[in-house]
């Protein structure tokens, strides 16, 4: 029921054991991906039949999350809503559209779902510590996990551009937080010289046991929508959820079960595209761009670390990508927030923004049913920039001075 599994080098298919702590091919230097072996001889109605006597979340799909299985660290990550949201496909211009909630997560954000599997595997390698580099999402997630686990958790964070949530979150759960006088990418390669301490596990999204268990959200979308003919739009950073998410429908096709085929849509923002514009400009290699700037600080990356493995997923899945503002950005997390009561943070209303600018570009058919991956929850980034604009009122304590007011909000 179990398929082998083996860390396979997505450059010249090196393949290593593996529980091997490696991030990156001895051989080559590319990326590595766990790999399932001989999907295609599983039998999936009987793996469905497990799934199904589970609760829905990330350890609901364990068959296909190779871990030793001694012990998982869970604070119950996965099994977010999926919203259905008509006032937002209008508002898009599409015939169906889907929100899927990830800020729903334990610390409120899809990082939950990588972290839990790598924090299990952290505790395999029977090292002391856990690294990462981040915005803020991945060192509050990391963070908590690491408390959880009993493990030691040192942060690395660009100097005053992650958000005030995410720094309280990472600071509160525990981490050694240490900001660094620079971009994330510079914190990211930091953390990548470190690659050969014996004390350390890097849980970046480079680490690919990261990615397994982020790859189960295509899982849930095939337990919640059933069928795979839809667009799913993904906010892009460092190139790793997309990447998953691909991962997890590549398996769902391998294994007979998804009979549509899926679309994979990046969104990144206008001023930190360089994923987007290798794509757009259809270059074969990324140009990292060394002065990202946008007001969604979760996807400020200049030199996203997996973008190889977020090609093939646009690719394979015959998708493509957005570029999208700031401005749009704060309209679509008004929109998701206003029309439908979802609370996100910036880089996650990037999804919804893609969608609406695709149609408007004559890029995506007003027939597709979509699906918007909202990454991270509002109360992140409690943000006066992201409130310009919205006004409130100020009254003195008593009922006479709010009536006019609330008359006026009454009027049709
Ligand atoms: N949305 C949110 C809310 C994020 O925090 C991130 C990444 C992304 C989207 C993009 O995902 O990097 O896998 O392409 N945040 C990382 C962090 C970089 O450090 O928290 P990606």
């Amino acid at each position: 029921m179990i398929p082998e599994a083996t860390l396979s080098c997505i450059g010249c298919g090196n393949k290593i054991e593996h529980d091997r702590v490696v991030y990156s091919c001895p051989r080559c230097g590319d990326l590595l991906e766990v790999k399932l072996e001989n999907l295609s001889s599983v039998d999936a109605s009987l793996l469905k039949e497990r799934w199904r006597s589970r609760p829905i979340g990330v350890w609901r799909y364990r068959e296909l999350i190779p871990l030793r299985g001694e012990r998982y660290i869970t604070l119950h990550e996965g099994g977010t809503p999926l919203y259905r949201c008509g006032k937002l496909a209008r508002w898009a211009g599409v015939k169906e559209l889907y929100v899927k909630f990830e800020g729903a997560n334990p610390t409120g954000s899809f990082k939950d779902r990588g972290m839990c599997v790598g924090i299990t595997k952290a505790l395999e390698s029977g090292r002391q510590a856990v690294i990462c580099a981040s915005t803020g999402n991945t060192s509050s997630s990391m963070s908590a996990y690491a408390a959880a686990a009993g493990m030691k958790s040192i942060v690395l964070i660009p100097r005053g551009r992650i958000a005030l949530g995410k720094l309280f979150q990472t600071l509160l759960y525990g981490a050694r937080t240490i900001a660094v006088k620079g971009s994330f990418d510079d914190a990211l390669n930091m953390v990548m010289q470190l690659r050969d301490s014996k004390d350390l596990y890097i849980l970046n999204s480079i680490n690919p046991w990261r990615i397994e268990g982020q790859k189960t959200l295509a899982y849930e979308l095939y337990d919640q929508l059933g069928m795979g003919d839809y667009v799913v739009s993904v906010p892009v950073g460092n190139c790793g959820n997309i990447s998953a998410i691909w991962k997890g429908f590549s398996e769902l096709i391998e294994l007979g079960l998804l009979n549509g085929s899926p679309t994979m849509l990046g969104v990144q923002a206008e001023g930190a595209s360089p994923f987007a514009d290798m794509i757009l400009k259809g270059h074969e290699t990324l140009k990292p761009l060394e002065e990202p700037r946008t007001i969604a600080t979760a996807i400020r990356i200049g030199k996203p670390a997996n973008w190889k493995k977020a090609l093939r997923a646009v690719r394979d899945s015959g998708g493509t990508v957005a570029k999208v503002s700031d401005w749009e950005i704060v309209e679509a997390q008004r929109a998701l927030a206003s029309l439908e009561g979802i609370g996100v943070e910036p880089a996650s209303a990037a999804s919804l923004a893609g969608v609406k600018k695709l149609v408007e570009e004559g890029r995506l058919d007003r027939d597709s049913t979509v699906v918007c991956i909202s990454t991270g929850t509002a109360l992140k980034d409690p943000n006066e920039e992201l409130l310009r604009g919205i006004e409130f009122s100020e009254v003195e304590p008593n009922v006479d001075s709010a009536k006019p007011l609330i008359e006026e909000i009454l009027k049709p």
